[in-house]
């Protein structure tokens, strides 16, 4: 089965390089009408450039069709401008994908609340922006592909990254709400953590051989199959180098305490059933927990 992407109007964000670059390609190739978003900065989000643009011309050098925008995701305005050219030119949007970023990477100790900002800015309020923007038209549509961009940090973190971690889980819990409000209108909405070899990933001293695995050709796939018709919804999906794997958020079973026992000491007492995985399940919404706590309160004795 051939995915194809023909009719569909696609807008990827920061696709001037890296990984946004390569989705917009590939999703040209496969028919769609794509708009490259990119403020082409450097990056730590300072300057611009005409990223976007050139990747529009690479996109119309195969017979592609494109259109450049060189809007900041971290304004809703101008994400709201860029929404309203792709309509008028090509009817709808039914494919976004969030993946525009900068770093600012610092230990905790030595960030700045500005750098913690900003970083939060670009990568949650920018996606939540260009969602905010394609929303409506998706809704009424009755069809909508949208793809967050979150990343190893964000789920599981890692030093030096306290701001992109803190907005990267952020997409993912995004994600999470926005599956639910769009089921109805056959919005379907995923996170992908990429590894990718590109400028963000440059200076980590990586072997070139190992950058060159990492090409973000490589996870492409993986994003396209994400908006593609037939995409899940609510998944975690990681890619890299020709691996690719899902994340799950679970709940344990846990334990259901007595009164008597409802103390720091108890907690204690108890806490390797607390955490123990066996049985273990992913739940689908927020309600399903507010479901355990009510089975385990059942459990001993109900409201009383
Ligand atoms: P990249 O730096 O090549 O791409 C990011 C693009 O976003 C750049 O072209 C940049 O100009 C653009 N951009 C930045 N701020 C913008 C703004 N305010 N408005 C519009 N465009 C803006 O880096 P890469 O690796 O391709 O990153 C793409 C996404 O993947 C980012 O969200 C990044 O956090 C994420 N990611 C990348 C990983 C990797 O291993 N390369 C790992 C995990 C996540």
């Amino acid at each position: 089965m051939t995915i194809s992407f023909k009719d569909r109007v696609a807008i990827v964000t920061g696709a001037g390089g890296g990984l946004g670059r390569t989705y917009a390609l590939e999703l040209a190739r496969r028919g769609a009408k794509v708009v490259v978003n990119d403020l082409g900065g450097s990056r730590d989000g300072t300057g611009h450039s005409d990223a976007a643009l050139k990747v529009v011309e690479e996109i119309k050098a195969f017979g592609g069709e494109a259109m450049s925008n060189g809007g900041n995701v971290a304004d809703l305005e101008q994400m709201t401008e860029m929404v309203a050219k792709a309509k008028e030119a090509w009817g709808g949007v039914h494919v976004l994908i969030n993946n525009a970023g900068i770093l600012r990477d610092k230990s905790f100790a030595k960030m700045t609340m500005d750098d913690f900002k900003l970083v939060v800015d670009v990568h949650l309020i920018g996606s939540a922006n260009c969602t905010k923007a394609v929303w409506e038209t998706m809704r009424e549509q009755n069809y909508g592909r949208i793809l967050m961009t979150a990343s190893s940090t964000g789920l599981f973190g890692n030093f030096g990254q306290a701001n992109y971690g803190a907005a990267k889980l952020g997409l993912a819990g995004l994600t999470k709400t926005l599956y639910l409000e769009g089921a109805k209108n056959n919005i379907r909405v995923n996170t992908l953590a990429p590894v990718a070899g590109t400028r963000m990933t440059e200076d980590l001293g990586m072997p070139e051989a190992l950058f060159n695995a990492l090409k973000p050709e490589n996870v492409a796939p993986a994003a396209l199959f994400l908006v593609s018709e037939d995409a899940p919804t609510n998944m975690i999906v990681g890619a890299g180098a020709g691996a690719y794997h899902a994340s799950f958020i679970t709940l344990t079973p846990g334990v259901a305490l007595p009164e008597a026992e409802r103390t720091p000491e108890g907690i204690a007492a108890h806490w390797d059933q607390i955490i123990d995985r066996t049985g273990e399940i992913v739940p689908q919404s927020g309600g399903e927990q507010s479901g355990v706590v009510m089975a385990a309160l059942n459990k001993i004795g109900g409201l009383g």
